[in-house]
């Protein structure tokens, strides 16, 4: 496999295409980022962690019927992954209260929901992101009602098989970001990452942060929080 020109640059990965048209490779960076761009800074090695636990997570994942972008894991940094065009939305699910979920509805982090929430942001960096529902992206033609109902019932899967393999390992699943592509054929798969970059892992016994909020919290130990979670995969 050929790796080609840069076909995109977001502020965590890079993207190339290969002599393959239905095949790209993703090239995961250190540079982290927060607030949509307005804190910036490195922490060192997280392209290898988000790399090796993202495509850890995406196998676990196809093993339970859901369909992914991962192909195959190149290199410490790079995996060459299904071309896809992204659905812009940012699709969170949450388990328990935190982040601007407690911020937006005035309470405090750490309240375990009955059930998951879901809620899509329509991917606009000139915008920040702003919360949007249904209606609004079949208005703004982001997506189908299929490909969005679809894309519900992949997001609630995700959270099932996720919420139980990390509770195995002493982490609360508190809430997580997908994005999803469509393929050259029109189908819907996940794709983008799944790490301590797009999660909130709390360990079950103290409620430690073991993800990205250790950086846009300035908590420390960000590294640390990082290398803590692939030890406890086994990565
Ligand atoms: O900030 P907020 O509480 O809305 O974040 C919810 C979840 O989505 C967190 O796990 C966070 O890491 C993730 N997220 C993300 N990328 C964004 C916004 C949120 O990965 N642009």
């Amino acid at each position: 496999m050929k790796k080609c020109e840069q076909i995109y640059e977001g502020k965590a990965k890079k993207v190339f295409a290969t002599d393959d048209p239905n095949l790209c490779i993703v090239d995961y960076k250190d540079d982290a980022t927060a607030f949509n761009g307005q804190k910036k800074g490195t922490i060192v090695g997280k392209g290898v962690v988000n790399n090796r636990m993202s495509n850890f997570m995406f196998q676990l994942l196809e093993k339970h019927g859901v369909k992914t972008h991962f192909v195959e894991e190149l290199s410490d940094r790079e995996t060459l992954v299904k071309k896809v065009s992204i659905v812009p939305l940012e699709v969170i699910i949450r388990n328990l209260s935190a982040g601007s979920f407690a911020k937006r509805y005035g309470v405090e982090e750490g309240i375990e929901f009955a059930q998951p929430t879901i809620e899509f942001s329509y991917k606009n960096d000139d915008l920040g992101d702003p919360l949007i529902n249904d209606y609004h992206a079949l208005a703004l033609g982001l997506a189908t009602q299929e490909e969005i109902d679809t894309i519900k019932a992949m997001a609630f899967k995700v959270n099932e098989v996720m919420k139980e393999y990390f509770k195995k390992l002493d982490v609360i699943l508190v809430d997580f970001k997908l994005e999803f592509g469509k393929t050259a054929d029109g189908e819907i798969v996940l794709a983008d990452e799944i790490s301590p970059d797009t999660c909130r892992f709390w360990d079950v016994h103290t409620h430690e942060k073991l993800d990205k909020d250790r950086f846009r919290r300035d908590l420390g130990g960000v590294e640390e929080a990082y290398a803590e979670m692939m030890k406890r995969i086994g990565l």
